[in-house]
């Protein structure tokens, strides 16, 4: 294959910026430097280093998943159903679940079999914003909505939530419907923070993870691939620090 799709599918970069990084001097080809991306390597055979790191040729796979509810978020459960077992048989096989949503919420969810994926999105240093809907028996006042959005305590041993956004509040006879924008993940956290309010979650969704957004042609238990741009809107190119 030409080695700069080599680079582009190892996760080096875009096409653009492998061109840059041949140019820099930055790859070498059995320790040779490479000159132009249109060179043709053996990937099972040749040494593809970029900056001085070998590079294995892995195709990695990202899945969006609507998750259903009922299902949940484990690769192995003795009674319920498990997010895996929604993909083909053959696919199954080294996908990781990004992240957990409770059996009870639905919505967007990744899976891959790339472990750097999963740790860089689920970094709590990333801050990467998910967004949910939610109904809820209770109120949201102006001022439970200002806790919300500045930090509100979710357990006895635990920090304050991280500052968060609330939208499109919506009351009737006691309920309250909105959507809560969070850049932490942990356990139960929109029903504990909804909680902490006065009121109770009846219904969740996750519907965006950082600027993706659930495909809304995905019935509940279907999936598909995510594209390059979708990684890159992630802001995740493998094998990149930040
Ligand atoms: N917060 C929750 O309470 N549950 C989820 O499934 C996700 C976020």
């Amino acid at each position: 294959m030409r080695l700069d799709k080599f680079l582009t599918e190892t996760g080096v970069g875009t096409r653009s910026q492998v061109k840059g990084y041949i140019k820099k001097g930055q790859v070498t080809v059995n320790g040779n430097l490479a000159k132009d991306g249109s060179v043709h390597i053996d990937e099972n055979k040749d040494t593809v280093c970029f900056q001085n790191k070998p590079l294995s040729y892995v195709k990695e796979r990202y899945y969006m998943l609507h998750k259903p509810m009922g299902v949940v978020c484990a690769t192995k459960d003795n009674i319920n159903k498990t997010v895996l077992e929604l993909f083909d048989k053959e696919l199954q096989k080294g996908l990781i679940i990004v992240g957990r949503l409770d059996k009870d919420t639905e919505g967007l969810l990744f899976l891959t079999t790339d472990g750097e994926f999963s740790h860089k999105l689920m970094s709590p240093k990333k801050h990467v914003e998910k967004t949910y809907y939610f109904e809820a028996d209770g109120v949201l006042m102006e001022d439970d909505i200002k806790k919300l959005e500045n930090g509100v305590e979710i357990g006895d041993d635990e920090p304050i939530t991280l500052p968060a956004k609330v939208s499109h509040v919506q009351l009737m006879d006691k309920k309250v419907s909105g959507r809560l924008t969070i850049t932490e993940g942990r356990y139960h956290q929109v029903k504990r923070m909804l909680q902490a309010v006065g009121c109770k979650v009846t219904y969740l969704k996750r519907f965006s993870i950082g600027k993706i957004l659930l495909d809304d042609s995905l019935l509940p238990g279907e999936y598909r691939e995510l594209s390059h741009a979708e990684l890159e809107a992630l802001g995740y190119i493998k094998g990149k620090d930040e």
